[in-house]
């Protein structure tokens, strides 16, 4: 069983309250802008403008509940069929995002990083991004990774091209390959697995997420949009996740 405590005080905020087993590693597929937008009458694209204002929140509680590893994933491979004029948007709000967020980022000590083909996105963005990377990279707190312009099965594929080729100029020999050292050729070799996947507007699949890297995350699906995604409904998250018995394939210790 879990425990946390709550104080009696109702005034007091989230994050006063002692929260055990908190995640060091959780990641959001950030679903329902445009199901959020349509449902309002708005363009979906004024979806995606909250979704960032949701971006800014949660990495914010995060880094205060002292949550290691915040994975976002902010664009997909398969995004690109969009309309243009949303995939336009969508490409423009790194800059927007990073332009106004930078100083939050640098006061709650949080380092940028990405993963997915940064290199293909608009000038723009890739030149946002990395200068996030860069201003940030000597913070110690919150890794918060963007996954932009990620896909799973390319990642897993480049990974396996990747070793095929140090196995060719024997860099590596057949009997070395084990999971381990095949993680280190994946684009998150730098963190550790998620312990906590979440994705939010009642869509329950994983839409090429890492694939690898969550074979023994806990699932949250919840069906509040992205959007409408709140400090409190992310440790109501936290506190499902707390309740959860993980055994990774063995048996209770208990
Ligand atoms: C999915 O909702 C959301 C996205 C494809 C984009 C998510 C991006 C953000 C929230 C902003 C991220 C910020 C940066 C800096 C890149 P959807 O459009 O698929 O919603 P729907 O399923 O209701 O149509």
């Amino acid at each position: 069983m879990f425990k946390f405590f709550i104080k009696k005080n109702k005034k007091e905020k989230l994050e006063d309250k002692i929260i055990k087993k908190i995640p060091k590693h959780v990641a959001i597929i950030m679903d329902g802008n445009g199901r959020w937008a349509k449902k309002r009458n708005l363009p979906r694209i004024k979806g995606h403008y909250e979704g960032m204002q949701t971006v800014k929140k949660i990495t914010k509680y995060a880094s205060n509940l002292g949550i290691e590893y915040l994975t976002l994933y902010a664009f997909s491979t398969e995004n690109w069929s969009r309309p243009k004029q949303e995939v336009n948007y969508l490409m423009g709000l790194p800059e927007k995002m990073f332009s106004s967020f930078m100083p939050e980022l640098m006061e709650n000590n949080v380092q940028v990083r990405v993963i997915g083909n940064v290199a293909d996105l608009p000038d723009s963005a890739k030149n946002a991004i990395n200068k996030a990377i860069e201003e940030t990279k000597s913070n110690t707190g919150l890794k918060l990774i963007f996954a932009l312009n990620y896909g799973s099965k390319l990642e897993i594929l480049n990974a396996v091209k990747d070793i095929v080729n140090d196995y060719k100029n024997d860099v590596i020999s057949l009997d070395k390959i084990s999971e381990e050292i095949f993680s280190n050729y994946l684009s998150t070799k730098d963190f550790p697995n998620p312990d906590l996947l979440i994705r939010t507007s009642g869509e329950q699949r994983i839409s090429n997420f890492l694939l690898w890297q969550i074979a023994y995350s806990e699932f949250i699906f919840t069906k509040v949009a992205w959007p409408d995604f709140t400090e409190e409904e992310f440790y109501k998250s936290l506190q499902e996740y707390q309740a959860r018995d993980r055994r990774f394939g063995g048996l209770n210790e208990d």
